[in-house]
Order: structure tokens, then sequence, then C-alpha cells
């Protein structure tokens, strides 16, 4: 069942009833000003860091579950309603939500009232707008009351929300004109405010939240709307909000636009104020200006169409399957972009106040949108590696406004390094940079300790090599990929962090993901090896992959499939030998894609395994059978109850690994099948069961041993876009970019038989068609008509067209 549909041509979701499953929310913002918006016009905003610079104030996990944001309501003489149906939910005559690229359109009619609501973020502001277009649709005039309203936060979210003896007499505020400001703190150390202001003249306002909607009142009946009239309150202390009344009069057929702006602005220490106690408004009188026309905002969002047109015309498909090129031309590339600006922080999953950036999640989440932002991407690898600290270890997580690595939660995540040679790697093979890899760059921070960026990838590699247990794997340290899988915590105590209690002395557990992941990251740390002159680290690096993939088939090869791990006391994870917790699925993806046991054999045999016992009509489950009962010795793995998270669901980044797997062995049938279970354009048919946005990916979906089997939680923000952009664009279309080349790979599904992709790497245009007869075998190439042997097209000089035709 649907809930909307896509609309191609203007690159947007179409939500057609608000009772959609779940709240179905886009982002606004693309540089430094974001928001997060529901359908219903729920969510809230921020200025770079969702914790410590949060505009507007949101509850999470609340009755009902999406409840506060930026609301207009109507009054049409005495009839109250909201075009956005939340949060008053009287029904509409018609409702429509369109998500689009970094804005959204929301749209309700009643009572020949249509408002139509837009909201965008434009570029080089840190400001969204609200453009509200009234239109009379009945025969007769209209008088309606209009009011705006949202909820600001007093900056420091967690604070905002645990400290109430101090905030709820803090709150401070200014009304100009039509123009509210919020200023709370900015008496003291803060030299920024937020505005929320409307282009029109207005005939009340209220800034104190209660008396807009009275002691009892809820956000479905606000005392001031019902009323008719706001109270012109003046805030202090308690909570501030921002509302406007307008009093708009349309004859039958007229339209008026309204342009409101809620934005973030910034006075230097020394011009902070006007005059004793009122706030320098020069700032925001400038910003104010900018978007004070509905034309300017007719201008800003063809700039941002713009922006958008230009990423993603990177790369692009044309498959014959809809379903196919929505999502890698749209879709994926643009979650990999919210990825890259939110990494784990804010999410209707993630509240803004938790997590820092994950050094592994940060480097995987590169692979998604290098061809799209390379300088962007080369910036955040120089930022990522600035956090390792000297002996090749990583913290797991850094704080984005620092750029320092978290101590709280430390280093010891043994895979950790190996990752941000596979973001490198990716980066230097989009780019050709390779002077990125003599950049100087500090370890933990410290300007005393540096060294170059090749220096600290060899410290991740040998950080491995350094690191091994009783059968030459490498140690596992509080976990690898999977932060779940905690063999050395042994923790009994409730409430403690299995990611940070002190681990059991003398912890030996190894991980066969780890020496997998390994193997798969010695070829390209060779050739760079080789770019900086240093043959012998390169020779080096591939002798102990093929040492380690020795190990891996004599200690980590179970008989049918690859052992996950040893525990603390050497007994095998993963393994036929276990009750439960048989077989999990990322040594299988991450061995094969090394490349181990493709030619002996082991690969298909891996694979056929996870086909087997592993997959479902929703994708492929983490392991199997799941975990019953709590195991000391595994840890937070066990936590959750079977077929949920790490315990046996879908985990759909761990998905396209095997998806990878298979084209490594030549099953492009079998990739493409798995691809199509999880990519969300393919569930949106069954959007009831899914539940979440058919438009982006999901980290999970509920196992087969879950009551709930096929229900996704945690859209938008996972390490899942990445990868699967990786899978579906490099693996199966087979377009990836290389150090020496552009790989033209494919290994497609029988069903499609001719395909169209254009590439854009290294300043060149790369149009490839490839027709796909199912010979099966090597794909053979020409490139400008010319046949070449093998599949690595040499590339192009910047400016020139290179036609490739394949056939395979
Ligand atoms: C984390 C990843 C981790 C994955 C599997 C995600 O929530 O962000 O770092 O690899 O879970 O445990």
């Amino acid at each position: 069942m649907r809930f909307g549909h896509f609309s191609d041509a203007a690159r947007e979701y179409v939500i057609t009833t608000p009772r959609t499953p779940y709240p179905w929310i886009n982002y606004l913002g693309t540089e430094e000003y974001f928001g997060l918006i529901s359908h219903t016009g729920g969510g809230y905003s921020f200025y770079r860091d969702a914790r410590m610079r949060r505009l507007t104030r949101y509850r999470y996990n609340n009755v009902p579950t999406d409840v506060g944001g930026r609301y207009f309501y109507v009054n049409d003489d005495g009839d109250v309603w909201t075009p956005s149906w939340a949060p008053v939910q009287a029904e509409l005559d018609h409702f429509e939500a369109r998500h689009g690229l970094s804005y959204t359109v929301i749209t309700g009619e009643r009572n020949g009232l249509r408002i139509e609501t837009l909201y965008l973020v434009p570029l080089g502001a840190t400001a969204e707008i609200h453009r509200v277009r009234l239109t009379n649709t009945g025969a007769t005039a209209k008088g309606v009351k209009l009011f705006s309203v949202l909820e600001f936060n007093l900056w420091n979210a967690l604070d905002d929300q645990t400290n109430y003896q101090r905030n709820l007499s803090l709150a401070e505020v200014e009304v100009d004109g039509s123009t509210i400001y919020h200023k709370t703190e900015y008496r003291e150390r803060r030299n920024h405010y937020a505005v929320h202001a409307v282009n029109a003249p207005i005939s009340g306002y209220d800034t104190d939240r209660e008396t807009f909607f009275g002691l009892y009142g809820g956000w479905n009946a606000p005392d001031a709307v019902v009323a008719g009239h706001c109270h012109n309150s003046i805030a202090s202390g308690w909570s501030p909000i921002g509302a406007h009344q307008i009093d708009v009069a349309l004859a039958p057929g007229e339209v008026r636009d309204l342009v409101f702006v809620l934005g973030y602005v910034e006075n230097e220490p020394d011009a902070k104020w006007e005059s004793p106690g009122v706030v320098n408004k020069a700032p925001a009188r400038a910003l104010l200006q900018r978007f004070s026309t509905s034309e300017q905002v007719d201008a800003a969002m063809a700039e941002l169409r713009s922006y958008w047109d230009d990423l993603l015309s990177t790369f692009t498909v044309d498959s014959g399957d809809p379903r196919v090129d929505r999502m890698v031309n749209v879709w994926n590339p643009y979650q990999c972009m919210v990825t890259f600006n939110m990494s784990r922080s804010a999410s209707y999953f993630e509240t803004g106040i938790g997590r820092g950036m994950g050094f592994r999640d940060s480097n995987q989440d590169l692979l998604g949108f290098v061809h799209l932002v390379p300088d962007r991407a080369r910036e955040r690898i120089l930022d990522i590696a600035a956090t390792q600290l000297p002996d090749g270890s990583a913290y797991h997580q850094y704080q984005l406004l620092t750029k320092r690595g978290n101590h709280d939660i430390g280093s010891g995540f043994n895979d950790d390094p190996l990752w941000l040679i596979e973001g490198v790697a990716a980066y230097v093979s989009e780019t050709g940079d390779l002077a990125i890899l003599d950049e100087d760059v500090p370890f933990d921070n410290d300007p005393e300790d540096t060294g170059t960026l090749f220096e600290h990838l060899r410290r991740s590699f040998h950080h491995v090599l350094h690191n091994r247990g009783p059968h030459g794997l490498p140690l596992i340290g509080r976990a690898d990929w999977n932060d779940c899988l905690n063999l050395n915590c042994f923790s009994e105590t409730s409430g403690e962090s299995f990611q940070t209690t002190e681990n059991l002395a003398g912890g030996s557990a190894e991980s066969v993901f780890i020496a997998g992941l390994f193997v798969h990251c010695a070829p390209v740390y060779a050739a760079l090896a080789e770019a900086v002159r240093a043959p012998e680290e390169a020779d080096g690096a591939r002798r102990a992959a093929a040492a380690m993939s020795a190990v891996v088939l004599d200690h980590g090869w179970d008989g049918d499939w690859f052992v996950r791990a040893y525990d603390y006391f050497g007994n095998k994870v993963g393994s036929s030998e276990c009750d439960e917790g048989k077989i999990y699925i990322e040594p299988q993806g991450f061995c094969v894609m090394a490349g181990i046991g493709v030619e002996s054999g082991e690969a298909v045999r891996a694979l056929d395994s996870v086909g087997k016992i592993l997959d479902t009509d929703h994708g492929i489950m983490l392991l199997q059978p799941p975990y019953t009962t709590y195991h000391l010795e595994l840890g937070e793995i066990s936590t959750y109850p079977p077929g949920y998270k790490e315990n046996g669901s879908i985990f759909c980044h761990s998905n396209p690994w095997v998806m990878i797997a298979e084209t490594m062995v030549g099953r492009g049938d079998r990739a493409f099948a798995y691809w199509k279970k999880i990519a969300p354009t393919f569930r949106e048919e069954i959007s009831e069961v899914h539940r979440l946005e058919p438009y982006v990916y999901a980290q999970m979906i509920a196992g087969k041993d879950a009551p709930r089997h096929g229900e996704a939680k945690n859209s938008w923000l996972t390490g899942t876009a990445a990868w699967n952009f990786v899978a579906i664009t490099q693996h199966i279309l087979g377009v990836k970019p290389e150090m020496e080349g552009l790989r033209v790979q494919p290994c497609l599904p029988a069903e499609m038989t001719k395909v169209e992709v254009t590439r854009r790497c290294r300043g060149a245009q790369y149009r490839i068609t490839v027709a796909n007869r199912g010979e099966g075998g090597s794909p053979r190439l020409a490139v400008d008509g010319q046949p070449i042997n093998g599949t690595l097209v040499p590339y192009g000089p910047a400016g020139s067209i290179v036609e490739i035709t394949v056939d395979c």
C-alpha cells in the first residue's frame, strides 16, 4: 500500500495523506543552517550543531509522536484548522506534502481556502523561509486570521530539556514591527540571536508560550487562535515562542503570498548592542531584506534547484526501471549528502544531543558523497585523520564543532583505523589528488606531533598487524564494525555502557571481520604506498594480506561459511558449533569482497549459505539464529530481543557487502535481487509494513524472528546510504573510479538488458552504453569506438567526452 508517489520530473516524493504510517521527514539546508521537517510540519532547526545551537524546540518520542514544529493556523470565522493537518487535525478537503531536494511544500485546503507553504533554506543564508501562499478557491470573499507559531529552544538542546530550575527563568525577547527577536542568554556570553519575521504588517504577536496556548490548551487548540487574536505578550522567563497574527482578506480567486523568515544572526562581541539592553539588529535587517519578497524566494528556490542539478549530474543512469533510476539518480545521493551533513546527529531517531561524529561512520559516509563534493571530502578526511592517535588507533568519535576526539568514549574499536584507508583510497581514486597524501596532519590534534596523511595510513595498517591474537587474526578490542559484539566486556551491571565500560584484562578476542577488511584494504593501501614512492611498504602490505588470507582460511573458515570471531576464551562466534548466532553476515560479505576464497571455492559456499540461512523477503539478516538470552561473553548483541538491531535484524548497512560479494563471483542476478529487497523505492508498495519513508534507506528492518518482521527503523542517517550507492553504482552497474582509470565492469541482472550511464570524473565526461546479452564472463569494452583489453578505461583529459560501449 502506498501513501503517495514519486514525481520523477520534479524529483519529489508526493505524500497524499497526512496519515502516513510514521512521520515522513525531509531536511532543509545544505551548508550551515539545517532543519528537519515532517510531512505535517513537525520538526526543528539548528545552526551547525544540533545540540549547542538549537533554534527551535522539539520533544522526541512524544504523544502523538510528531508534535512541535513551524505551524500556521487559520481561524476562519471560528473554524480553526492547520494547513499541514497537524496539529489541529481538522479534516482537509485537500492535503499534499511534497518533499523535494532540500525543500518541502505542504498544501492544505478547507472551505475554499488553499494554503501552500514552501519551506527552504536558501544557499548562503543562515535562515529558513516559510512562504505561505493563500488562495481563495471559493466564489465568495474571505476574511481569515492567520497565525504563525514556533517555540524557541534555549540554544543548548540538552540543557533545554533537563535544567528547568535555571531555564524557566532565562528567556528574553524583543519585538520590533513584524520581527520577533529571541535573545535568551545574549546578555552574557552568546553573541547570537534568532529572528522570526514576516514581510507584512501584523495585527498582533505573542512571545510568551502560556499566553498564546493557555496553560491548559495544547498545540491542537491554542487559546489565542481560538479567541481569534494574539495578546502582544513579551516573554519573561518561562518559554519563549514566536507567533504572528495577520488578518487576511481575499477576493474570490485572489492569491496572496506572505514570506516568513526564521533566521540565525551573529554579532561581533564589541557590536552586540544598539543601545543598552537592545540588540544590534543591523545584520538581522540585512538578512530579512534578502528575503522580503516572493520573487526573492523564487530566485532562492531556483538557485537551490540548480545546485542539485549540478551535483546530481555527476552520475546518472537510465536502466529502463524507474525504481532503479530514481534511487540512483536522486534519492540515494541525496541521502548520502544529508548523511554527510548530519553524520549521526539529528534525525527522527537521533536527538541531535547524543553522539559525536563516528570515525568509522564518517569514513564510510565518504564513499557515498566523495564524487559529489570532493573538496568537502578532502576537508573531512583531514579532520578525521587529525583525531587519530599516535599508535595508529583512533578515537571512536569526535565532535564536529571542536574537531577533537571524544574522550568519553575513547578508542579501542580495532576496525576504526582501517576505514581511514578506505576513505582516503576512495577520495584519491575519485580525484587523482595524490598531494593529499603528503599533507602534514597532527595526531590527536597535537600540533607538536604530526605526520603526513600517508604516515597516518601506515600506522592504521600496522596497528592491525601489531594487534593480533592467538590465531594470528586481528584483536577485536572493544568491538569492530558491529558495535554490539563486545567480546571483552563482560558487563553485569545494568545501565553500564557496553562501549565504554572497562574491559576484562588480557582480552584476546579476535575478529574475522577485521581480517577481511584488512585484506580488502591492502591492495589500495599498497597502491597509495607506491604513489608516495614507498615500494617496500607496498610489497610488505601485499605479503601481509596474503598471509592474513591464509590465516582466515585456516582459522576463520567453518566449513560452509566464514566464522565471525573468537571470543575471550578462544571459542568460535558465528560457527555451526554454536547453539545460537551460528552464522553472521559481516565476514561473508567482507571476506569475499577481499577476494578470500574466490579462487578456491569458499566464497561461493559462504554466499550460498547466506542465501539459504540469512535471506528473507525483506533482506538479509545479520545473524541466525538470534540470541534468546543474555550472553555475558558477547555483550550488547544479546540485549535486543530476537530480530531487532544487531541481534538478527536486516541490518541494511551490511547487506550491500553481500551484493558486492555476489558480483565478485559474477552473480549479478542475486546481487540485484538482494538490493531490490531493501531499496526503498522497491519497498514503496509495502509502505504499510515498512512504515518509514519510501525514498531513503533505513538502518534496520526487523528480522524474521521479530513479531514485526519487515518493519523498518532508523531512517536517513546510516552507512546504508553510502554502501548501497557503492554496491549499485560501482559493482552492479559497475562504474568505479580507481587510481589508474575508470573501471567499467557491469554485473547486471538478466532483466536489465540495456543500460546507459553518464559519469563525470576528474573533469571528463564518460558516456557508457551497456548491452546485456547475459553472456557472463568478462565484459567487452570499446572506448570511442576502439576495442580495449580488460575493463579499465584510462582517464580522459579534463573537458573531454569519452564514449564507452560495453557488451556483456
Ligand atoms: C553505528 C555503526 C556501527 C553499526 C553496527 C551503527 O549504529 O553507527 O558505527 O557499525 O551501528 O553496529
